[in-house]
């Protein structure tokens, strides 16, 4: 028997994130749980209006999204937990800049690098809506086919009831091939 808990977000577990920006021309960043795929060439990251990041992004209109394995954890962790205005979070992660200017996480497992398109504005929040330029992978994580293999890693999942880290689990089927 299903209970109605009221009007609540409960479209978890989501990946997790560090954005990725150029503030001032000085690297921020920033970890988000909130972001979407619109069709198949764009995606959507949901920002707070405060966050030093959304600066950044508002003028360059460029940014990383780097997926978040468990070795990166504890560093996503922090640069979550402490503002660009207060701290430079520059230095956190080893970095290049990426052929759209976005700063790139060296030992991320996939990153992209976006451009922003739109700004769908909420009371509170930037959602940004963006194509994307690039797509970094490490080659460990892509198959002899040149795909992204998320088995090969970790991405690290993120649910907001008891705010928790979760790790992926395994395969369980072939989409729309269940029985093969
Ligand atoms: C697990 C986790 C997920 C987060 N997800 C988001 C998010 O999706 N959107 C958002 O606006 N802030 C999110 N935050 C908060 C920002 O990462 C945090 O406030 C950060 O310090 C802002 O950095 P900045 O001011 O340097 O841009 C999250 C924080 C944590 C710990």
């Amino acid at each position: 028997m299903q209970k109605n808990i009221g009007s609540k977000l409960a479209l978890y577990p989501m990946p997790l994130l560090v954005i990725g920006t150029m503030v001032d021309g000085k690297v921020n960043w920033l970890l988000a749980r909130h972001s979407g795929i619109i069709g198949h060439d764009r995606v959507m990251v949901s920002l707070a209006k405060l966050h030093y990041t959304n600066k950044g992004i508002k003028d360059t209109k460029i940014l990383s999204i780097n997926l978040v394995n468990e070795e990166m954890l504890k560093k996503a962790d922090y640069v979550g937990s402490v503002s660009g205005s207060k701290i430079d979070k520059s230095d956190v992660f080893e970095y290049h800049i990426g052929d759209s200017g976005a700063p790139i996480i060296n030992n991320a497992p996939v990153v992209m690098e976006c451009r922003v398109e739109n700004n769908y504005e909420t009371d509170t929040f930037d959602n940004f809506i963006m194509t994307i330029d690039n797509t970094y992978v490490q080659e460990e994580n892509l198959d002899e086919q040149g795909k992204i293999d998320y088995t090969k890693f970790s991405p690290v999942l993120f649910e907001f009831p008891k705010y928790t880290y979760l790790r992926t689990g395994d395969t369980i089927g072939n989409c729309l091939r269940l029985d093969k």
